[in-house]
């Protein structure tokens, strides 16, 4: 018998292919139909291609980190790495979802979960995926049971702070970081006072 959370996974990604869940995203997203599911191996090249587009290309990541980037197996093996596809399967977006203990954890403490690696293609942004993806991160760190969602940002990603504000994130001066020299912000959000039904999803 399979886990639940494969069961939750599963029926999730039937519902948001027929639509009947998809209400809230098929509204954000202009009335297209959005695939959100963890990535499969064939995802991996594509979803690779992605990061380094959006960081290295963004300015946000070095070049040297290309590969590291490209390279999205040991990430997938160790977290959940989701990825959005719009309704003639092309690859939208990805983030990665990681909890407390993982290997690629590099804010999240015991009982919290994190964010890493938000990408939305650039020709496919301002459509709502960004906030599907995080509101999916924010689902399963429920579904695991967390207390609290957390991340990382660069001070030069504007638009990726407006949207975890929006989703409910608050900032967390006290566990700012820098990574190689390069300043890190700190987001969290606590899941304990959420009004989620897992009832309702299952
Ligand atoms: C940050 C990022 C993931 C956002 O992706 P996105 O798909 O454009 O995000 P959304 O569409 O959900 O939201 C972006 C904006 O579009 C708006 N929007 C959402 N749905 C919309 C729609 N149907 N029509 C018009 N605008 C819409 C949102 O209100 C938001 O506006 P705001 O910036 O004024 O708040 C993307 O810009 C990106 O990949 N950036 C580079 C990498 C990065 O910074 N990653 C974060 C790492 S911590």
């Amino acid at each position: 018998m399979r886990p639940e959370g494969d069961r939750n996974e599963l029926k999730r990604r039937r519902q948001l292919k027929t639509g009947s869940i998809a209400g809230e995203d098929a509204a954000s997203l202009g009335g297209a139909n959005l695939e959100l599911r963890t990535a499969l191996p064939e995802d991996y090249p594509g979803v690779g291609a992605l990061l380094v587009e959006v960081y290295v290309g963004g300015g946000f990541s070095p070049a040297e980190r290309a590969p590291v980037l490209r390279a999205v197996e040991p990430l997938a093996a160790d977290g959940e790495l989701i990825v959005a596809r719009d309704e003639r399967g092309g690859l939208m977006g990805t983030v990665t979802f990681l909890l407390s203990g993982s290997r690629h954890v590099e804010l999240a403490r015991e009982h919290e979960a994190e964010l890493r690696l938000l990408a939305v293609a650039p020709a496919a942004r301002g459509r709502g995926i960004g906030e599907a993806l995080v509101t999916e991160c924010i689902r399963r760190a429920r579904d695991h049971g967390c207390q609290r969602l957390v991340l990382s940002t660069q001070p030069t990603m504007a638009p990726a702070q407006r949207l975890y504000m929006h989703a409910g994130f608050v900032r967390a001066p006290e566990r700012d970081w820098s990574k190689a020299g390069s300043p890190r912000l700190a987001f969290t959000l606590e899941l304990a006072r959420a009004t989620y039904r897992r009832s309702a999803d299952s």
